[in-house]
């Protein structure tokens, strides 16, 4: 075999094999040992070369070596070009150590309690309506029978964004919108964020949430709302849970109540948490006022309504025994991962 046209296909053979770019470090790596392995390692082509070297007649040996070692340089000069390029030493990782689990995320309390009660009135048949947090003052009051100068606006006072647009002090506007937007039959419930200029302490928030309740149709009566309520206190408080209405007042609903549920702390006894009445207020409600429903195109002589509206925030307070509102927004990992 000559040694000068085995050396060209061998040239040949290894420019076709380092031709085409490798797909990926770790191939680079793999086909750079294979290439070392099959041209210049113990059983390599070199190898081979040096093979019939040997079987020349001796004048033409030192040469002919010298050829092959010369063409054994050309070949790793072509490898090492296509070497993989040195990996960085990073830090080193110890891979026996056990993992940190990110902590999971739960639900915030105010927004359990929200789902919570949302499930409640929709098992019952009730839709869930969302309006804005920016709305109108006729939204907000004048359709709901609070009329412009009425000493009852003082009683929800309000941050205005520019008039006539404020940020709603209740959910009660979602009632407006819906009775304009819906016929009757009406069932909703309508949960969001409220906002009033109140100073912060322990029960009171410049912005909090509250659910508000409503049905409209024929032959809706106090008795059914009596009815409603009874199921949600005892749903959210237990079986032995009892309510009682107080005569209170609103504009938009007549006659007006306000809600009370048996202290489920002391079981109506008597105790701090109830300040020994045995009772904890938790909403406002009422029949809607028939004034209310003709500003929406209800006719109040077929349809009557019951309506009611409760601070998500208090809710949650009596159910887990939170003391101060402001922990809700203060967000301590400490409480939050009681929930
Ligand atoms: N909107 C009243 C409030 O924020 C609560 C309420 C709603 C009362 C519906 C009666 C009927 O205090």
């Amino acid at each position: 075999m000559d040694l000068e046209v085995r050396i060209s296909e061998i040239r040949a053979q290894l420019e076709a094999e380092t031709n085409t770019p490798p797909a990926c470090p770790p191939e680079q790596q793999r086909r750079w040992e294979r290439l070392r392995s099959k041209y210049v390692g113990r059983e390599g082509m070199v190898r081979e070369l040096f093979g019939i070297v040997a079987r020349l007649p001796a004048d033409q040996k030192a040469a002919a070596g010298r050829r092959v070692n010369e063409f054994k340089a050309e070949i790793e000069a072509r490898l090492n070009g296509a070497a993989p390029a040195p990996v960085a030493a990073g830090p080193a990782v110890d891979k026996t150590l056990p993992g940190r689990a990110p902590e999971p995320g739960r639900r915030h309390p105010v927004y359990r309690t929200w789902e919570e009660i949302v499930r409640l009135f929709q098992r019952l048949g009730f839709d869930v309506v969302y309006g804005p947090e920016i709305e109108t003052e006729y939204h907000n009051f004048e359709a709901l029978n609070i009329p412009l100068e009425h000493p009852s606006r003082d009683a929800f006072d309000t941050f205005y964004v520019r008039k006539p647009y404020l940020l709603r002090s209740h959910t009660s506007p979602v009632q407006i919108r819906t009775m304009k937007e819906r016929k009757p039959p009406i069932r909703v419930i309508a949960p969001g964020k409220v906002f009033r200029p109140d100073k912060p302490d322990a029960g009171h928030s410049p912005m909090f949430h509250q659910v508000e309740g409503l049905m409209v149709g024929e032959g809706v009566t106090f008795a059914k709302l009596k009815g409603v309520l009874d199921l949600f206190a005892k749903s959210m408080w237990g079986p032995d849970t009892k309510i009682r209405f107080r005569p209170s007042f609103f504009p938009f609903t007549e006659p007006s109540a306000e809600v009370d549920v048996s202290c489920f702390i002391c079981g109506a006894k008597g105790c701090p948490a109830c300040k020994q009445s045995g009772w904890m207020e938790i909403l406002g409600s009422g029949m809607v006022h028939p004034k209310v429903l003709e500003n929406c195109g209800i006719d109040p002589e077929k349809n009557t309504g019951f309506a009611f509206g409760m601070g998500i925030e208090r809710i949650a307070m009596l159910k887990y025994g939170i003391p101060d509102i402001r922990l809700f927004y203060e967000n301590h990992f400490g409480f939050l991962r009681q929930f």
